[in-house]
């Protein structure tokens, strides 16, 4: 059951146009998606829901789109090339952990007793040359994480913003890791998005923002309509601990496969500013004008991957009927799939449909509603198979209102307006649509 699941969001995803494996036709790419016409719709929807909670729904919090490229005297700052991401290591072919070769006994996971690969020289960073000849002094890395630019930006931002303690930076963007296993679909791959907010306290702050943070993380999945039954937290051990981490919880999403980490907040300490102090020689304390005092902030950090939020999203609205929701066709007795989506996750919401296609006065009505309603939200325009079939393919992708225009719309200037969820119809007049559509949307749909 719990693959079936697993499969049905893969095939739904490249069937529909949500996820498609890299340079596919040359047999695939490991672990490289890309995201189809829908897929990048949804994504958007995520990155703006993140984007929009932390920019506006938090105090304090301004955005940074920092370069993937970055001097390597970064990543020996950050640690990435030395600690963890550097060493000989062994990893767990079941959960992906690694351990150093000296924390392993009876060659198996000290986590989860899975079996464990060779010890090998990992770095996980992903190398690149900068400018055309691959010399050694023009190595540089893709970033693994997209925090690093926001420290070493920290006192610009401090300045520019004029920002005072506590305050937060956002930013969303690529990362890449050389995973040795990627795997599970979009669930561990080689390129892929982060969503990090990095918090900057008093250090004797930091415990008690940890746990704001823990909870505003928490909430806004729930908000988003993860169901509360398939979110739950972690407190990471020291032992397991990232090696900037003083505290770490991961939280973790019921994916089809298991419960896994979809993010993390952490108390990074004054790890990275100090380190950043110590490489680049600039002094990265903050002043505090108040008490005439010069310290190091603690840093809470928020760490969200888009793709792995995007799968989750996927497959907690994933709902199939058996027998059918529908009963406008004949095939109504057929398992009927519906993606419940959150109004603001849905990728289109809404569609226009004519009853009939061989209409030409009814298609041109349709097309005009069509028209009129894709400059306020994402629309699609339908008109192949039956209505049924119309309405089960959107349901399919999770579309919010399906709108059919019929003989009667042509006298009587109005159409039929069908909800996902509840499948009620009712007439509403061409002129009034979008106030109608964002009444419901207001009302009908958490906000
Ligand atoms: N700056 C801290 C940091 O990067 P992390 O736990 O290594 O922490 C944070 O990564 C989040 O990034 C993870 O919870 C996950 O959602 C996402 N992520 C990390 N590695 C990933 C991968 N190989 N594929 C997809 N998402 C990944």
């Amino acid at each position: 059951m719990v693959n079936d699941l697993f499969q049905k969001i893969v095939s739904l995803s490249k069937r529909r146009g949500f996820v498609f494996q890299s340079s596919e036709i040359y047999g695939g790419f490991g672990g490289a998606y890309d995201f189809g016409p829908l897929g990048v719709e949804l994504k958007r929807n995520i990155k703006k829901a993140w984007w929009e909670e932390m920019t506006r729904g938090q105090e304090n919090i301004v955005g940074l789109d920092a370069a993937i490229l970055m001097t390597p005297k970064v990543w020996q700052a950050s640690g990435h090339l030395t600690a963890g991401f550097a060493d000989e290591l062994v990893e767990c072919k079941s959960c992906h952990k690694r351990f150093r070769i000296e924390e392993i006994k009876e060659n198996k996971c000290p986590q989860c007793g899975g079996k464990l690969t060779k010890p090998r020289k990992f770095n996980l960073m992903m190398k690149t040359f900068i400018g055309p000849v691959e010399e050694k002094a023009a190595k540089a890395y893709l970033r693994p994480e997209t925090c690093q630019g926001i420290y070493v930006n920290f006192e610009n931002i401090v300045n520019s913003m004029r920002l005072k303690i506590p305050f937060g930076v956002a930013q969303i963007g690529k990362a890449f890791r050389n995973e040795i296993n990627p795997k599970d679909f979009i669930y561990r791959t080689r390129e892929f998005e982060q969503m990090e907010m990095q918090w900057f306290s008093q250090p004797k702050d930091a415990p008690k923002y940890f746990e704001y943070w823990k909870k505003e993380r928490i909430n806004w999945y729930l908000n988003l309509g993860i169901k509360k039954e398939n979110l739950r937290v972690r407190e990471v051990p020291a032992k397991e601990r990232s090696h900037y981490a003083k505290r770490q919880i991961d939280i973790e999403y019921k994916f089809p496969f298991g419960w896994q980490e979809i993010e993390g907040v952490h108390n990074r300490g004054d790890f990275d500013l100090s380190n950043h102090s110590k490489y680049s020689g600039k002094d990265l304390q903050y002043f505090d004008e108040e008490n005439k005092k010069k310290y190091f902030p603690y840093i809470i950090e928020t760490s969200i991957g888009v793709d792995r939020s995007l799968f989750a999203f996927l497959a907690d609205s994933y709902l199939e009927v058996k027998g059918g929701r529908t009963k406008t066709t004949k095939s109504s007795k057929e398992t009927e799939a519906l993606l419940k989506l959150h109004k603001s996750l849905a990728p289109i919401k809404v569609a226009v449909l004519p009853l009939v296609k061989n209409k030409p006065k009814l298609v041109k009505k349709a097309k005009d509603v069509y028209k009129t309603l894709k400059s306020h939200f994402v629309c699609q325009y339908d008109e192949v198979g039956s209505i049924g079939r119309r309405y089960r393919r959107q349901d399919e992708i999770g579309t919010l209102f399906c709108l059919t225009v019929d003989f009667d719309s042509l006298k009587q200037k109005d159409l039929t307006i069908r909800e996902r969820d509840t499948m009620k119809q009712k007439r509403v007049k061409i002129k009034d649509l979008k106030e109608t559509i964002d009444k419901i949307l207001r009302i009908r749909y958490k906000a």
